[in-house]
């Protein structure tokens, strides 16, 4: 059992990072973020504003120029056991099936029992992707690719999931279903999530808290605080209380310079 409190599952504590050499400007700067465990946390902000280094920081992918990062109450140094990624390319292999794919990550450690071929076999029927564990990645649409890297990731059942972006790519009718299966996963699960994207709306409807960061170097502006009902399906986003948190982080990225005409 680990021993944390709920309140240090994930700790950044005035995180600064810059790639390359000391006079290399700082892409982050004073990066101060705890995610208590269960807490689904969106990262919204402009393209470039460190959103991708700071979770690969977290991730324990990249070093860090100052601060501390903790995950499990202890300091990240390479990537922890518990942890699974979701990217905005899916990273599958076209030479193997999807069955194939989403074993990929338990392969690299090890045999594969035939419990966790089973095991995958239901992750894929439960996200829609029955029948489809012997197609390669060429033959499923852009929505089901995601959906399978989603599987690849739960596979472990990792307590952490770090999802960068993963629907960017994705058509709004596409996004908007995969957004509802997210919450639905987080609802049953109740992962830590650490989410990041540019879609205000997503940010809003998958949250607990967003966080808004700002570019040059990234700092977080402010962290909201989401006091939405769950579970959350499609319909909340016509609420008026929706439209208010949404507009609320609009005018902030207004006030930042980010949007020019909002
Ligand atoms: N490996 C790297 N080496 C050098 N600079 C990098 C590296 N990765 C990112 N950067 C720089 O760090 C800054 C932040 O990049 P990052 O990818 O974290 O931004 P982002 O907020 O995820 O952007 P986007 O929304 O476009 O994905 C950018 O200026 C980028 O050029
Ligand atoms: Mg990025």
């Amino acid at each position: 059992m680990l021993d944390i409190t709920k309140d240090d599952y994930i700790r950044v504590t005035n995180l600064d990072k810059r790639y390359g050499h000391a006079d290399e400007a700082l892409v982050l700067e004073g990066i101060n973020l705890d995610v208590r465990k269960g807490e689904f946390v969106s990262i919204l902000g402009p393209s470039g504003c460190g959103k991708s280094t700071l979770l690969k920081c977290i991730a324990g992918l990249e070093d860090i120029s100052g601060g501390h990062v903790d995950t499990f109450g202890r300091p990240v140094a390479g990537p922890p056991e518990g942890l699974g990624m979701v990217f905005q390319r899916d990273m599958l292999l076209d030479w193997r099936t999807i069955l194939d794919n989403v074993l990929f990550t338990v392969e690299l450690k090890g045999k594969v029992s035939s419990e966790m071929r089973a095991r995958a076999k239901a992750q894929l029927a439960r996200f829609g992707l029955g029948g489809y564990e012997d197609k390669r990645p060429w033959e499923l649409s852009g929505g089901m690719r995601q959906r399978a890297s989603i599987c690849r990731a739960l596979l472990t059942d990792p307590d952490i999931l770090l999802m960068d972006e993963p629907f960017g790519a994705l058509d709004a009718m596409t996004r908007d279903d995969l957004n509802v299966e997210v919450a639905r996963i987080w609802q049953e699960t109740k992962k830590t999530v650490i989410f990041i994207t540019h879609s205000i709306s997503e940010a809003v409807f998958l949250s607990d808290r967003v966080v808004i960061l700002d570019r040059h170097p990234g700092r977080i502006v402010e962290i909201l605080d989401i006091d939405l009902p769950r579970p959350r399906e499609l319909p909340l986003r016509e609420t008026p209380e929706f439209g208010r948190y949404s507009s609320h982080i609009r005018q902030v990225f207004t006030k930042l310079g980010v949007f020019k005409d909002a």
